[in-house]
């Protein structure tokens, strides 16, 4: 579909989605343009396609690549968020599959986390500020409240569509690609960890020094290995896959209810993030 699109587009998009495992489109929306932008980083993990919808433009990025070729260790996090932000974007969505650490958070429920372990472990490059360029972001709260409460609103008008919103909680994100051993799972769990992925990281704390307002939604798909301590399945990527496949629907729902809430606002504050210019206290100047 891709190959068939103009490859430039020329007015300013200003939200993006990042897509992980399992959210590679979302309905309603008309792809106008496949953009691949060259930064300082190098190229984002795929041509960034441009959606339009009621006329605003959205960019969708396939965090993993167009076949999902690109390990989360591999990820170019920094082309990535370098790349949006040169299209104009200043609001990001992520999307996420994630293992649950917590009973009451089911496969197929969806988190809305408030905070982050980070539990990398300092092989992917984490920062825009190095080479002589000097900056320190806050990062006490790593995501975006105002857009937190735009999820939460559309999850609880899709609560009958079967649709289970967790607000708060912690992300672990772990390095990859192996799953967490059974100790690992019960530590992060004492530690009260919500959810475990192996994607949240460096991936906001580069939206924050980007200036982008930068918010993530997860899926669980699995328990992670801490529940099956009497014999049950362990997570594996069938199972992640499985669970993904069966609430892909609710997935791009959901997004899509958040994306026609942003384009309603798209040119007020919270999609201009206007809340986080000068918080890189302007040490980097991006495209
Ligand atoms: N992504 C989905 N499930 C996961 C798990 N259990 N651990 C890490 N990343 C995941």
């Amino acid at each position: 579909m891709a190959a068939s699109l103009p490859t430039t587009f020329d007015r300013p998009v200003h939200i993006a989605v990042i897509g992980g495992t399992g959210l590679s489109q979302i309905a309603g929306y008309v792809p106008v343009a496949a953009v691949t932008p060259v930064t300082p980083w190098g190229t984002p993990s795929s041509a960034i396609l441009i959606l339009e919808h009621a006329g605003v433009p959205i960019a969708f990025l396939s965090r993993h690549g167009k076949h999902h070729e690109i390990a989360p260790h591999e990820v170019p996090a920094r082309a990535n968020i370098a790349a949006l932000r040169s299209l104009g974007v200043r609001t990001v969505i992520a999307f996420s599959a994630v293992g649950s650490l917590q009973e009451h958070i089911k496969p197929m429920d969806f988190v809305l986390p408030d905070q982050i372990i980070d539990r990398t472990k300092g092989i992917r490059p984490f920062t825009f500020f190095e080479g002589g360029v000097v900056g320190h972001v806050g990062f006490a709260d790593p995501f975006d409240a105002k857009i937190s409460q735009v999820v939460q609103s559309c999850a609880a008008s899709m609560k009958g569509e079967g649709v289970t919103l967790h607000t708060g909680g912690t992300v672990v994100c772990m390095e990859g690609p192996q799953f967490s051993t059974r100790a690992e799972s019960n530590m992060y769990r004492s530690w009260g960890g919500s959810v475990i992925n192996m994607s949240a990281l460096p991936e906001a704390k580069l939206a924050r020094e980007a200036e982008l307002a930068y918010q993530m939604i997860c899926m669980a798909t699995d328990y992670d290995c801490w529940r099956n301590t009497e014999g049950g399945e362990d997570v594996d990527v069938a199972m992640v896959m499985k669970y993904m496949a069966a609430n892909s629907e609710n997935a791009k729902h959901l997004v899509g209810a958040v994306l026609d809430e942003l384009c309603k606002q798209e040119n007020t504050d919270l999609v201009l993030a206007k809340h986080w210019e000068g918080s890189a206290q302007g040490a980097v100047k991006f495209m």
